[in-house]
Parts: structure tokens; C-alpha cells; sequence
């Protein structure tokens, strides 16, 4: 018997990159699936850390939350716990590219050419996946097209445990939504689908399901 709560590294929100101190590259994520998976992993008993991007939710309760910006702050809070942890859940919305040139002052808009240089960021979950010795590492899909099949291919790029896909660019679903349709696919094979419904429940389904998994490693 383990008495150690499970800890838990939950990601949330967007990411920003910033071409100069007042403009940025990034996404319309909200936030609200990575905080109502943290705090359904919370009300579990769980020892949770929700690194998070800058969104406009207050922090919840019954958990350490640190507030970065880039994903390079995010890549360097996260891994610093990951070798710590049981369990990544990396829901944030990481800017996949980034200005290759970061100026100190405000660009005059008479300076400011039609085309920004981008190099892609590091891509956290796939570098802290290659890295797990026995965390379970859960990844996220948003897709607008082929949902299934590019989950696969990420659950296996990223070398993931489970990877929990949606439809995003659709009214009612995703990014900014309140109500959400996921399908998770594990690496042995596992398909579940839960919703449509509010995130508050699809992140407790997916807790639940998760600390099953953890559970039955811990036997
Ligand atoms: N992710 C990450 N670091 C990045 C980009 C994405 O950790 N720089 C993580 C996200 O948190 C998510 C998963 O990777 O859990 C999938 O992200 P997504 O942007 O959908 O996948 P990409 O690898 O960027 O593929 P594509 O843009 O081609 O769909």
C-alpha cells in the first residue's frame, strides 16, 4: 500500500511569443479544460502543480499554479518537476512558432516589414515524453480535420500514454468553449469517448480514468 498522494503536472492556456515588448504570436485557448483537470485531479487526493499560461481564470484552490508566458517559461517549470512526477498532463496550447527576432523597444509600424521570421518552439511534450522513465505522459490533439488519425500519429511522435483528441474550428466545441468532445486513445489500444458535455465533466471522466490507470500500476 502507497500512501504518497499522486503528483501531477498539469499544463493550461496559450503560450506567447513576442516579436516585440507589445506584440505577440499566440492562440484563443481559455484555459478552462487544463484548470477543471487540475482541480478535478485536486478534489482526487491528488498533489497537483498547474503550470499555466496567461489566461483570465482566478487560481484554483488546493494547489501549487505558476504563471509563465512563453513556452520556454513553460518548458522550464514543467520540466523541472517532471522527473518528480507520476503523471504530465499537457493540455497547454503551446505556440508552435515563435519570431525569430525578439526587439528591446516597440517596432514603429513604418519599420515593420509584411513578414515575420519564425523558427518553431521546442515542443515540451514530446521532449519530456522521450524522457519518462515511468510517468504517465498524456498528450493532447486539438485537430480540425482527421481527428483520430493525427491523435495516433502524436501519441506515437510524442511517445505518449494516452492522447486526448478534439475537434477544434467548430462552433460549440474547443478552444473557447465551455462543452467539449474528447477521445482518448491509449498506447495499448484503448479508445474511450466521452461527451458532448461541459469541460468540468469531461476533465473529472478523464481524471477518473487516468487514476485507474495509476492505480493499477501502484498494485
Ligand atoms: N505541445 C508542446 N509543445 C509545443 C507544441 C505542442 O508540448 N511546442 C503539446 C501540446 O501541449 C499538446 C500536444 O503537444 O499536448 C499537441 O499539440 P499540437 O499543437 O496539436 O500538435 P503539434 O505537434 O504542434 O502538431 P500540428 O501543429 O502539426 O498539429
Amino acid at each position: 500500500m502507497n500512501a504518497r498522494p499522486i503528483r501531477c503536472l498539469v499544463t493550461a492556456g496559450p503560450t506567447r511569443e513576442f516579436f516585440d515588448p507589445v506584440r505577440f504570436i499566440s492562440n484563443p485557448s481559455s484555459g478552462k479544460m487544463g484548470y477543471a483537470i487540475a482541480t478535478a485531479a485536486a478534489q482526487q487526493g491528488w498533489a497537483v502543480s498547474l503550470i499555466t499560461g496567461p489566461v483570465a481564470l482566478a487560481s484554483p484552490a488546493g494547489m501549487e499554479v505558476v504563471r509563465v508566458v512563453t513556452g520556454e517559461e513553460m518548458y522550464t517549470e514543467t520540466a523541472a518537476r517532471f522527473p518528480e512526477c507520476d503523471i504530465l498532463i499537457m493540455s497547454a496550447a503551446v505556440s508552435d512558432y515563435r519570431p525569430k527576432q525578439q526587439a528591446t523597444q516597440k517596432v514603429k509600424k513604418h519599420e515593420l516589414g509584411m513578414t515575420l521570421e519564425m523558427e518553431p518552439t521546442r515542443d515540451i511534450l514530446k521532449t519530456l515524453g522521450w524522457q519518462k522513465v515511468k510517468q504517465v505522459v498524456v498528450g493532447f490533439a486539438a485537430e480540425t480535420t482527421n481527428v483520430e488519425h493525427y491523435a495516433r500519429e502524436k501519441l506515437a511522435a510524442k511517445n505518449c500514454d494516452y492522447i486526448v483528441a478534439n475537434q477544434v474550428g467548430q462552433a460549440g466545441a474547443g478552444f473557447e468553449s465551455d462543452d467539449n468532445r474528447i477521445l482518448v486513445i491509449g498506447r495499448d489500444g484503448s479508445q474511450q469517448v466521452f461527451g458532448p458535455a461541459p469541460k468540468t465533466a469531461l476533465a473529472e471522466d478523464l481524471v477518473q480514468l487516468l487514476s485507474d490507470v495509476l492505480h493499477s500500476q501502484r498494485q
